[in-house]
Protein backbone atom coordinates (compact mmCIF):
# COMPACT_ATOMS: atom_id res chain seq x y z
CA UNK A 1 0.00 0.00 0.00
CA UNK A 2 1.34 3.03 -1.08
CA UNK A 3 1.42 6.14 1.65
CA UNK A 4 1.64 10.01 0.49
CA UNK A 5 0.88 12.88 1.63
CA UNK A 6 1.09 15.10 -1.65
CA UNK A 7 -1.41 15.65 -4.06
CA UNK A 8 1.04 15.69 -6.97
CA UNK A 9 1.81 11.50 -6.01
CA UNK A 10 -1.92 11.09 -5.75
CA UNK A 11 -2.29 12.74 -9.25
CA UNK A 12 0.93 10.46 -10.50
CA UNK A 13 -0.62 7.17 -9.07
CA UNK A 14 -4.00 7.92 -10.61
CA UNK A 15 -2.52 8.82 -14.29
CA UNK A 16 -0.53 5.21 -13.99
CA UNK A 17 -3.87 3.39 -13.36
CA UNK A 18 -6.05 5.19 -15.45
CA UNK A 19 -3.31 4.57 -18.27
CA UNK A 20 -3.92 0.90 -17.73
CA UNK A 21 -7.94 1.12 -17.75
CA UNK A 22 -8.28 0.71 -14.08
CA UNK A 23 -11.63 1.52 -12.29
CA UNK A 24 -10.72 3.37 -8.65
CA UNK A 25 -12.94 3.66 -5.61
CA UNK A 26 -12.34 6.27 -2.98
CA UNK A 27 -13.23 6.34 0.68
CA UNK A 28 -13.09 9.85 2.03
CA UNK A 29 -12.50 10.06 5.68
CA UNK A 30 -10.97 12.40 8.78
CA UNK A 31 -9.14 8.81 10.26
CA UNK A 32 -9.24 7.47 13.44
CA UNK A 33 -10.85 4.71 11.82
CA UNK A 34 -13.49 2.05 13.14
CA UNK A 35 -15.21 -0.64 11.67
CA UNK A 36 -17.97 1.89 10.02
CA UNK A 37 -14.96 3.20 7.78
CA UNK A 38 -13.70 -0.74 6.94
CA UNK A 39 -16.95 -1.13 5.86
CA UNK A 40 -16.75 1.31 3.57
CA UNK A 41 -12.94 0.79 2.32
CA UNK A 42 -14.38 -3.28 2.02
CA UNK A 43 -17.14 -2.37 -0.18
CA UNK A 44 -14.66 -0.39 -2.53
CA UNK A 45 -12.34 -3.24 -2.44
CA UNK A 46 -15.31 -5.45 -3.44
CA UNK A 47 -16.40 -3.03 -6.86
CA UNK A 48 -13.13 -1.22 -8.34
CA UNK A 49 -9.70 -2.34 -9.22
CA UNK A 50 -7.47 0.04 -6.92
CA UNK A 51 -9.24 1.81 -4.17
CA UNK A 52 -8.03 5.43 -2.24
CA UNK A 53 -8.40 6.36 0.97
CA UNK A 54 -7.76 9.79 2.19
CA UNK A 55 -7.67 10.31 5.78
CA UNK A 56 -7.75 14.12 6.84
CA UNK A 57 -9.16 15.84 9.66
CA UNK A 58 -10.33 18.47 7.57
CA UNK A 59 -10.33 21.94 9.27
CA UNK A 60 -12.80 24.54 7.27
CA UNK A 61 -15.74 22.06 8.33
CA UNK A 62 -14.80 22.49 11.94
CA UNK A 63 -16.79 25.52 13.73
CA UNK A 64 -14.47 27.98 15.58
CA UNK A 65 -15.96 25.99 18.83
CA UNK A 66 -15.88 22.68 17.79
CA UNK A 67 -13.25 19.92 18.29
CA UNK A 68 -10.85 20.60 15.80
CA UNK A 69 -7.88 20.30 18.21
CA UNK A 70 -9.00 17.30 20.21
CA UNK A 71 -10.30 15.48 17.35
CA UNK A 72 -8.49 11.73 17.70
CA UNK A 73 -5.64 10.98 15.36
CA UNK A 74 -3.81 7.42 15.04
CA UNK A 75 -2.21 7.49 11.64
CA UNK A 76 -0.15 4.32 12.38
CA UNK A 77 -3.64 2.03 13.38
CA UNK A 78 -5.56 4.06 10.12
CA UNK A 79 -2.61 2.33 8.00
CA UNK A 80 -2.91 -1.27 9.41
CA UNK A 81 -6.48 -1.16 9.28
CA UNK A 82 -6.38 -0.40 5.23
CA UNK A 83 -3.53 -2.87 4.48
CA UNK A 84 -5.96 -5.35 6.27
CA UNK A 85 -8.87 -4.40 4.01
CA UNK A 86 -6.90 -4.01 0.55
CA UNK A 87 -6.88 -0.44 -0.04
CA UNK A 88 -4.03 0.65 -2.31
CA UNK A 89 -3.31 3.89 -1.60
CA UNK A 90 -3.45 6.26 1.64
CA UNK A 91 -3.64 9.76 1.16
CA UNK A 92 -2.88 11.98 4.57
CA UNK A 93 -1.75 15.37 3.53
CA UNK A 94 -0.79 18.28 6.25
CA UNK A 95 -3.59 21.37 5.57
CA UNK A 96 -0.72 23.15 4.10
CA UNK A 97 -0.91 21.26 0.78
CA UNK A 98 -4.65 21.06 0.91
CA UNK A 99 -5.41 24.51 1.65
CA UNK A 100 -3.50 26.92 -0.16
CA UNK A 101 -2.27 30.65 1.21
CA UNK A 102 -5.56 32.79 -0.03
CA UNK A 103 -8.17 29.61 -0.39
CA UNK A 104 -11.22 31.37 -1.47
CA UNK A 105 -12.69 28.78 -3.40
CA UNK A 106 -16.02 26.63 -1.42
CA UNK A 107 -18.58 24.51 -3.21
CA UNK A 108 -21.89 24.44 -1.11
CA UNK A 109 -25.33 23.00 -1.41
CA UNK A 110 -28.58 25.27 -0.73
CA UNK A 111 -31.66 23.58 0.76
CA UNK A 112 -30.39 20.49 1.77
CA UNK A 113 -27.88 22.16 3.89
CA UNK A 114 -30.31 24.16 5.85
CA UNK A 115 -32.12 21.44 8.82
CA UNK A 116 -30.52 18.91 10.68
CA UNK A 117 -26.80 19.39 11.45
CA UNK A 118 -26.98 22.47 8.85
CA UNK A 119 -28.95 24.70 11.71
CA UNK A 120 -25.89 24.22 14.40
CA UNK A 121 -23.25 23.83 12.38
CA UNK A 122 -23.64 26.41 9.40
CA UNK A 123 -19.92 26.52 7.44
CA UNK A 124 -20.10 22.21 8.29
CA UNK A 125 -21.38 21.34 5.04
CA UNK A 126 -19.51 23.83 2.90
CA UNK A 127 -16.20 22.68 3.83
CA UNK A 128 -17.40 18.78 3.41
CA UNK A 129 -18.50 20.08 0.13
CA UNK A 130 -15.08 21.57 -0.40
CA UNK A 131 -12.70 19.12 0.99
CA UNK A 132 -14.77 16.36 -1.09
CA UNK A 133 -14.76 18.02 -4.20
CA UNK A 134 -10.91 18.44 -4.24
CA UNK A 135 -10.73 14.69 -3.39
CA UNK A 136 -12.71 13.79 -6.25
CA UNK A 137 -10.47 16.13 -8.59
CA UNK A 138 -7.36 14.04 -7.44
CA UNK A 139 -8.44 10.76 -7.46
CA UNK A 140 -10.53 10.77 -10.35
CA UNK A 141 -12.46 7.83 -8.85
CA UNK A 142 -15.17 6.19 -10.14
CA UNK A 143 -17.06 5.73 -7.06
CA UNK A 144 -17.00 7.21 -3.75
CA UNK A 145 -18.33 5.97 -0.40
CA UNK A 146 -20.31 7.52 2.25
CA UNK A 147 -22.21 6.35 5.28
CA UNK A 148 -25.79 6.36 6.07
CA UNK A 149 -24.35 7.31 9.62
CA UNK A 150 -23.73 11.38 8.32
CA UNK A 151 -27.23 11.19 6.35
CA UNK A 152 -26.98 14.50 5.91
CA UNK A 153 -23.80 14.35 4.47
CA UNK A 154 -25.01 11.46 2.28
CA UNK A 155 -27.79 13.55 0.77
CA UNK A 156 -25.63 16.72 0.29
CA UNK A 157 -22.89 14.96 -1.70
CA UNK A 158 -25.25 12.92 -3.77
CA UNK A 159 -26.97 16.36 -4.72
CA UNK A 160 -24.13 18.20 -5.35
CA UNK A 161 -22.71 14.82 -7.59
CA UNK A 162 -25.52 15.40 -9.46
CA UNK A 163 -26.15 18.85 -9.80
CA UNK A 164 -22.79 20.05 -10.60
CA UNK A 165 -22.52 17.07 -12.80
CA UNK A 166 -19.46 15.15 -11.32
CA UNK A 167 -18.76 12.33 -13.08
CA UNK A 168 -18.56 9.93 -9.93
CA UNK A 169 -21.17 7.13 -8.44
CA UNK A 170 -21.88 8.13 -5.07
CA UNK A 171 -22.18 4.69 -2.91
CA UNK A 172 -24.55 4.83 0.53
CA UNK A 173 -23.44 1.89 2.89
CA UNK A 174 -25.59 1.05 6.08
CA UNK A 175 -24.37 2.16 9.77
CA UNK A 176 -22.52 -0.11 11.55
CA UNK A 177 -23.14 -0.43 15.34
CA UNK A 178 -21.96 -1.51 18.70
CA UNK A 179 -23.00 -4.74 20.01
CA UNK A 180 -25.61 -2.68 22.39
CA UNK A 181 -26.70 -0.81 19.55
CA UNK A 182 -24.49 2.71 19.42
CA UNK A 183 -23.23 3.88 15.59
CA UNK A 184 -19.68 3.34 15.64
CA UNK A 185 -17.88 6.81 15.31
CA UNK A 186 -14.36 8.03 16.37
CA UNK A 187 -15.83 10.75 19.02
CA UNK A 188 -17.42 8.15 20.75
CA UNK A 189 -13.58 7.97 22.32
CA UNK A 190 -14.60 10.78 24.22
CA UNK A 191 -17.42 9.40 26.64
CA UNK A 192 -16.68 8.26 29.99
CA UNK A 193 -18.02 4.94 31.10
CA UNK A 194 -21.01 6.03 32.38
CA UNK A 195 -21.01 8.53 29.40
CA UNK A 196 -20.63 5.50 27.26
CA UNK A 197 -23.51 3.32 28.49
CA UNK A 198 -26.06 6.38 28.27
CA UNK A 199 -25.29 6.66 24.69
CA UNK A 200 -27.22 3.89 23.67
CA UNK A 201 -30.06 5.93 24.23
CA UNK A 202 -29.30 7.28 20.87
CA UNK A 203 -30.12 3.79 19.08
CA UNK A 204 -33.36 3.45 21.58
CA UNK A 205 -35.31 6.28 20.74
CA UNK A 206 -34.61 5.90 17.40
CA UNK A 207 -35.52 1.86 17.21
CA UNK A 208 -39.26 3.42 19.03
CA UNK A 209 -39.39 6.06 16.58
CA UNK A 210 -38.89 3.58 13.87
CA UNK A 211 -41.12 0.84 15.23
CA UNK A 212 -43.89 3.53 14.94
CA UNK A 213 -43.12 4.58 11.23
CA UNK A 214 -43.16 1.07 10.42
CA UNK A 215 -46.66 0.14 11.80
CA UNK A 216 -47.97 2.89 9.82
CA UNK A 217 -47.82 6.55 12.09
CA UNK A 218 -48.74 9.23 9.59
CA UNK A 219 -48.32 12.19 12.36
CA UNK A 220 -44.25 13.19 12.27
CA UNK A 221 -44.75 15.27 15.78
CA UNK A 222 -46.06 11.83 17.15
CA UNK A 223 -43.12 10.52 16.28
CA UNK A 224 -40.87 13.11 17.11
CA UNK A 225 -42.36 13.06 20.75
CA UNK A 226 -41.96 9.68 21.33
CA UNK A 227 -38.16 9.93 20.27
CA UNK A 228 -38.05 13.48 22.17
CA UNK A 229 -39.80 11.61 25.59
CA UNK A 230 -36.83 8.72 25.69
CA UNK A 231 -33.98 10.79 25.54
CA UNK A 232 -35.24 13.02 27.49
CA UNK A 233 -35.50 10.33 30.53
CA UNK A 234 -32.36 9.67 30.34
CA UNK A 235 -29.93 12.43 32.70
CA UNK A 236 -27.05 12.91 30.96
CA UNK A 237 -28.64 13.82 27.37
CA UNK A 238 -28.69 16.95 25.95
CA UNK A 239 -31.22 17.28 23.21
CA UNK A 240 -29.39 19.16 19.86
CA UNK A 241 -32.52 18.25 17.62
CA UNK A 242 -34.82 15.67 17.05
CA UNK A 243 -36.58 15.68 13.22
CA UNK A 244 -38.41 14.16 11.04
CA UNK A 245 -37.50 15.41 7.16
CA UNK A 246 -38.41 14.09 3.56
CA UNK A 247 -35.37 11.56 2.60
CA UNK A 248 -35.38 13.79 -0.93
CA UNK A 249 -35.26 17.69 0.05
CA UNK A 250 -34.67 17.36 3.95
CA UNK A 251 -37.17 19.70 4.73
CA UNK A 252 -39.71 19.42 8.27
CA UNK A 253 -42.74 17.48 7.88
CA UNK A 254 -46.27 17.76 9.67
CA UNK A 255 -47.33 14.10 7.57
CA UNK A 256 -44.34 10.79 7.52
CA UNK A 257 -43.55 11.03 4.08
CA UNK A 258 -43.05 7.79 2.16
CA UNK A 259 -39.12 8.55 1.96
CA UNK A 260 -38.59 9.84 5.59
CA UNK A 261 -35.24 10.10 7.35
CA UNK A 262 -35.51 11.14 10.72
CA UNK A 263 -32.54 12.02 12.81
CA UNK A 264 -31.03 13.23 16.01
CA UNK A 265 -27.91 15.08 17.02
CA UNK A 266 -27.47 14.52 21.39
CA UNK A 267 -25.10 15.91 23.75
CA UNK A 268 -23.94 13.01 26.06
CA UNK A 269 -21.80 15.15 28.86
CA UNK A 270 -19.78 17.57 26.24
CA UNK A 271 -19.76 14.97 23.48
CA UNK A 272 -21.90 15.59 20.56
CA UNK A 273 -23.66 12.12 19.15
CA UNK A 274 -25.34 11.69 15.73
CA UNK A 275 -27.72 8.69 14.24
CA UNK A 276 -30.79 8.13 12.24
CA UNK A 277 -33.10 5.90 10.22
CA UNK A 278 -33.93 6.01 7.21
CA UNK A 279 -37.49 4.17 5.37
CA UNK A 280 -37.69 4.23 2.05
P1 LIG B 1 -15.57 10.56 9.05
O1 LIG B 1 -16.41 11.00 10.18
O2 LIG B 1 -14.19 10.02 9.33
O3 LIG B 1 -16.38 9.47 8.26
C1 LIG B 1 -15.90 8.96 7.03
C2 LIG B 1 -16.99 8.10 6.40
O4 LIG B 1 -17.27 6.99 7.25
C3 LIG B 1 -18.31 8.88 6.24
O5 LIG B 1 -18.89 8.58 4.98
C4 LIG B 1 -19.15 8.33 7.38
O6 LIG B 1 -20.54 8.39 7.15
C5 LIG B 1 -18.67 6.90 7.45
N1 LIG B 1 -18.97 6.31 8.77
C6 LIG B 1 -18.61 6.79 9.99
N2 LIG B 1 -19.13 6.02 10.97
C7 LIG B 1 -19.82 5.04 10.36
C8 LIG B 1 -20.61 3.92 10.82
N3 LIG B 1 -20.77 3.68 12.11
N4 LIG B 1 -21.18 3.12 9.90
C9 LIG B 1 -21.04 3.37 8.57
N5 LIG B 1 -20.32 4.40 8.08
C10 LIG B 1 -19.72 5.23 8.95
O7 LIG B 1 -17.54 12.04 7.35
C11 LIG B 1 -16.38 12.45 7.39
O8 LIG B 1 -15.35 11.77 8.01
C12 LIG B 1 -15.96 13.76 6.73
O9 LIG B 1 -17.01 14.67 6.77
C13 LIG B 1 -15.47 13.57 5.26
C14 LIG B 1 -16.57 13.02 4.35
C15 LIG B 1 -14.24 12.64 5.22
C16 LIG B 1 -15.03 14.96 4.70
O10 LIG B 1 -14.03 15.52 5.46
Amino acid sequence: MLRTTTKQEVREQVKAWKAEGLSIGLVPTMGYLHEGHGSLIARARKENDRVIVSDFVNPIQFGPKEDLATYPRDFEADCKLCEELGADLIFHPEPEEMYAENFHSYVGVNVLSENLCGKSRPIHFNGVCTVVTKLFMLSQADRAYFGQKDAQQLAIVRRMARDLDYNIEIVGCPIIREEDGLAKSSRNTYLSAEERKAAVVLHRALTLGEQLVRSGEKDAAKVVAAITKEIEAEPLARIDYVELVDWNELQPQSVVPDQVLVAVAVYIGKTRLIDNFIVE
